[in-house]
């Protein structure tokens, strides 16, 4: 099952990545593949609304929608700006069609500089993720800088991880099955 990681923070030094990492280093643990979309090296441009309709197949458009067509689940990840998530995960976002997530679990995890405000840009994200059709799961990871040790995360929030993978996995074992009972009652 393969877990693409989207990751909105452009800083160098990100919690928000050390977050995403420690989420993919438990799901290759279950036996997932996991890749990470780094948005500040990979799709730097803007959206271009002109490219949404038919998108030109050697531009930003089409390749965005390519890697996320590719997942069997997802993961947005953002540090908190201004209160919300941050307009490079946004950008992105913009790039895919209001179906892009169909099918599809999808974990959020959002880290902010103060203790309470990624919970709010976790439940800010799981409206976008129902707008581009996708299955939230329950648990998401809201952070802030004292919940990691030298890029781990404490017990209490590396639990949380542990939940939001299974919930991840769970979701993504049961489509399969489904989409292959489809297939059986087709042939
Ligand atoms: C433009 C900007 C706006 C921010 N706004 C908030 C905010 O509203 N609430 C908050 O808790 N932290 C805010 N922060 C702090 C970041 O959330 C914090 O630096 C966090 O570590 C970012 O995640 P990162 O380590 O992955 O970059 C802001 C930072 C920037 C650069």
């Amino acid at each position: 099952l393969l877990i693409l990681g989207i990751l909105g923070s452009a800083a160098k030094d990100s919690r928000t990545r050390d977050g995403l990492a420690a989420l993919g280093s438990r799901a290759r643990r279950k036996g997932a593949d996991f890749e990470i979309i780094d948005l500040a090296v990979e799709f730097r441009g803007h959206h271009d609304i002109d490219d949404y309709d038919v998108p030109i197949p050697t531009g930003q458009t089409a390749a965005a929608r390519h890697r996320v067509s590719t997942a069997e689940a997802l993961i947005l990840a953002t540090p908190v700006y201004h209160g919300s998530y941050s307009g490079l995960l946004k950008n992105f976002l913009d790039h895919l069609t209001g179906d892009a997530f169909a099918g599809r679990a999808v974990a959020i995890l959002a880290n902010g500089g103060g203790p309470r405000s990624a919970g709010t840009a976790c439940d800010q994200l799981r409206a976008v993720v129902r707008a581009i059709s996708g299955w939230s799961v329950p648990t998401h990871i809201a952070t802030t800088g004292s919940d990691f040790c030298d890029g781990e995360p404490s017990a209490f929030i590396a639990g949380r991880m542990e939940a939001l993978v299974d919930e991840l996995l769970a979701f993504g074992r049961a489509q399969r099955l489904d989409d292959g009972m489809r297939r059986h009652e087709e042939d």
